[in-house]
């Protein structure tokens, strides 16, 4: 199977483990309103990583679902509130308006929330082995020294002068860290070794720094019928970004060096890490 192949595999099982999520007890309009964000497309990035190593790892592929659709349902809450007014006001997400847009900013918040303790719910419901593990580093990646620090420092700096030290840390923990807990969650649920752990979290964290230095290229110099957002909203917004401490032509030479420092981390694989490999330099790539 080629790598591309491979990646559409992870994708499609995923989704239909996300489509039959029954989220019990949810009222009509909050299940409406999680599943609008939820399976409205999307590169499934963290989900199928998550797939990913723990097949590198040599785990069961069927009890690793829980996991990658909790990563999916962490993203997709942390997209919800991203766009609202308060803080990104984005109409756009997808190629379709967000959530607010369509169910209100009540509701939004709420399938936010919703989408959020419900990843935790379905991980703690799972009854694999590793689970409290694997929980363990995904809430973290999404917590107060995470993705909620990174989110944090981004609407606190709008308008702040560039700063490559800080956009370092607002990258690392609005993306990396969600980039990041799919690999080491997935060799811990595998039963991986704790040096090999390391490694993914290598891998990972220089995958996420690349992959938002890319995501602030492409909202310079993008297309926005492939990318489904409205562009040109950093500077517009006055958000600190990568490209606007270092120029466009450093910022894409740094995403290749952490590129390649992360192809450097999946060493300790050896040739099983070839998926990985394939994906982290698609990252470079990428158009959408
Ligand atoms: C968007 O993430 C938010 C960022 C961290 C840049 P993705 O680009 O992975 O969004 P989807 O899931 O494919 O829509
Ligand atoms: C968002 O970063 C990161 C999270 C949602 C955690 P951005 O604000 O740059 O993402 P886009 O450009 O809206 O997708
Ligand atoms: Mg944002
Ligand atoms: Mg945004
Ligand atoms: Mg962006």
């Amino acid at each position: 199977m080629s790598e591309k192949e491979m990646l559409n595999a992870y994708k499609a099982r995923l989704e239909t483990y996300l489509d039959a999520l029954p989220m019990t007890g949810a009222p009509d309009k909050l299940r409406e309103a999680m599943r609008y964000s939820l399976l409205n497309g999307g590169k499934r990035l963290r989900g199928c990583l998550l797939l990913a190593a723990n097949d590198l790892g040599g785990g069961d592929a069927e009890a690793a679902l829980p996991f990658a659709a909790a990563l999916e349902m962490i993203h997709a809450y942390s997209l919800i509130h991203d766009d609202l007014p308060a803080m990104d006001n984005d109409t756009l997400r997808r190629g379709k308006p967000t959530n607010h847009v369509v169910y209100g900013e009540a509701l939004a918040i709420l399938a936010g929330d919703a989408l959020l303790t419900h990843a935790v719910e379905v991980m703690a419901s799972s009854g694999h082995p590793q689970a409290f593990a694997a929980l363990g580093e995904i809430i973290r990646a999404a917590g107060v020294g995470g993705m909620l620090a990174g989110q944090t420092l981004d609407v606190m700096n709008e308008g702040a002068e560039p700063d490559i030290a800080l956009v370092q840390e607002i990258h690392q923990g609005k993306t990396a860290a969600l980039l990041t807990a799919p690999v080491t969650a997935g060799l811990i649920l595998a039963g991986a070794e704790k040096a090999l752990v390391e490694a993914g979290r290598s891998y990972g964290y220089h995958l996420g720094m690349a992959f938002q230095i890319v995501d602030d290229l492409l909202d310079l110099e993008g297309d926005p019928a492939l990318m489904g957002k409205t562009l040109g909203k950093d500077v517009e917004e006055g958000k600190l970004t990568w490209p606007a401490c270092v120029g466009v032509a450093q910022a894409r030479r740094d995403a290749e060096a952490h590129i390649n420092q992360g192809v450097e981390a999946l060493a300790p694989f050896g040739e099983k890490a070839a998926f990985l490999r394939a994906l982290a330099l698609s990252t470079l790539h990428r158009v959408q």
